[in-house]
């Protein structure tokens, strides 16, 4: 499609990470800002971002085009989330209770609960069921901004199951105007039927992989006392890796397990959590292409220790931050709480938390160029806030600023 077909004008300013591709150590905050501006779309990306007199004669609005009154607003990339498990049936309300009384996470995981109840959930189910509860768990996201997102399995661990959720991943994405990428966890954890990791790694390898890795963009694993060791991680890993997945791990949520070098190692795209990476760590994911996931939110939900954002980005890794939303350790759908908790628990500034919940966690999804800016070429994927200057995103804790977004060009409709 050629000319503009939406025009959105006279913004009190248009923000966006500056550059192309990640941001890491001191580039990491370094934004573009237009102020004031007008972003010219047409068809599905943006054309033009820059002074509202250029932009009009340059972009004019041809017959049809709509118009976005910009007037008091200002505007940021739509949210890239590239950590969550939206795909999931029941809840763990009890479970959180039980943890609000004292319990702890592991302690439940080790009695069957926790990620296992989510699994009889989610197999008692069906495909459809599954379909429409990712659907509503992704309307929670782009309620607040969040216009594309990854998405994993591992609530099933079993070939029908797995299978299931992928599908319904897929299908969730083609029919919400969330752009979704799935990801197969089908090492999240050792369902009861298996005996050891081992075994269990086995099946998964043989049964389940091949049908999986036609459905997903990206394997990941849970490295982890009680879930999987680095010998399990590293065969299921090489195993994806051969069939062209892209590889994402859960490293040193609990404990530190050697994830992070064997991250590194097998040129993972990300090494996600990092609650309890020491000095080493750190130091390995400064030097590496491995992106650092960093989830305030599930660190506060389970009272863990910050994962060390300030001595990661003064390293050079490329940090990004994402919700981590599941029913159990983050039931967390907002990626500006997300920020907030960066800035006020982390250390990072408001543009910090903005380029890694943008830019980077475009790049830790391969989404470089497309997504998480605003500059011409890039999908039109816009936030229109209601507020007097772009921190408010990060700044207002539980502040609903929103006044429109708009996917892929077209603008969506209000709630
Ligand atoms: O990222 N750590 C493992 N997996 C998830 C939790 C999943 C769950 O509790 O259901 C996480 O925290
Ligand atoms: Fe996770």
């Amino acid at each position: 499609m050629s000319g503009t077909t939406l025009l959105i004008h006279d913004l009190k300013a248009a923000v966006s990470p500056a550059g192309r591709g990640p941001l890491r150590g001191g580039a990491l905050g370094d934004l573009e800002v237009h102020s004031p501006a007008s972003i010219a779309v047409s068809g599905g990306r943006i054309a033009a971002v820059g002074p509202p007199g250029e932009v009009l004669r340059d972009h004019p609005p041809g017959p049809g085009c709509e118009t976005l009154d910009g007037r008091g607003k200002v505007a940021l990339p739509g949210l890239v989330d590239c950590h969550t498990h939206a795909a999931f049936l029941g809840d763990r309300a009890d479970e959180f209770e039980l943890r609000c009384r004292g319990a702890g996470y592991e302690e439940i995981h080790a009695a069957g609960g926790g990620i296992l109840s989510t699994v009889r959930a989610t197999r008692a189910g069906s495909e459809e069921e599954l379909l429409t509860a990712t659907r509503r768990h992704l309307d929670w996201l782009l309620r607040h901004g969040t216009t594309t997102a990854e998405v994993k399995s591992g609530y099933g661990l079993d070939k029908e199951t797995e299978l299931k959720m992928l599908r319904a991943i897929r299908a969730a994405g083609e029919t919400h105007p969330v752009d979704v990428h799935p990801t197969f966890l089908g090492a999240h954890a050792v369902p009861p039927e298996f005996s050891g990791e081992a075994e269990y790694v086995e099946f998964v390898l043989s049964e389940v992989l091949p049908e999986a890795a036609r459905l997903a963009e990206a394997a990941d694993v849970f490295v982890e006392r009680g879930a999987f060791g680095v010998p399990e991680a590293r065969r299921y890993l090489e195993a994806c890796a051969g069939y062209g997945l892209a590889l994402r791990l859960h490293a040193d949520q609990f404990s530190r397990g050697g994830a992070v070098p064997l991250a590194v190692e097998l040129g993972a795209r990300s090494a996600d959590h990092l609650e309890n990476t020491g000095e080493e760590g750190v130091r390995i994911l400064g030097r590496s292409a491995t992106a650092a996931v960093l989830l305030p939110a599930c660190a506060l939900f389970l009272g863990l220790p910050d994962p060390p954002a300030r001595a990661l980005v003064e390293e050079g890794a490329i940090v990004a931050l994402a919700t981590d939303f599941n029913p159990g350790s983050s039931f967390c759908s907002s990626l500006p709480v997300v920020m907030n908790l960066a800035c006020t628990r982390l250390g990072l500034s408001p543009a910090e938390a903005l380029c890694a919940c943008t830019a980077n966690a475009a790049h830790v999804l391969g989404l470089d160029g497309e997504v998480g800016r605003l500059a011409p070429g890039y999908r039109a994927d816009v936030l229109v806030l209601d507020a007097p200057d772009w921190r408010y995103l990060a700044y207002h804790l539980g502040g609903d600023h929103l006044a429109a977004v708009v996917k892929s060009g077209s603008l969506l409709p209000a709630g």
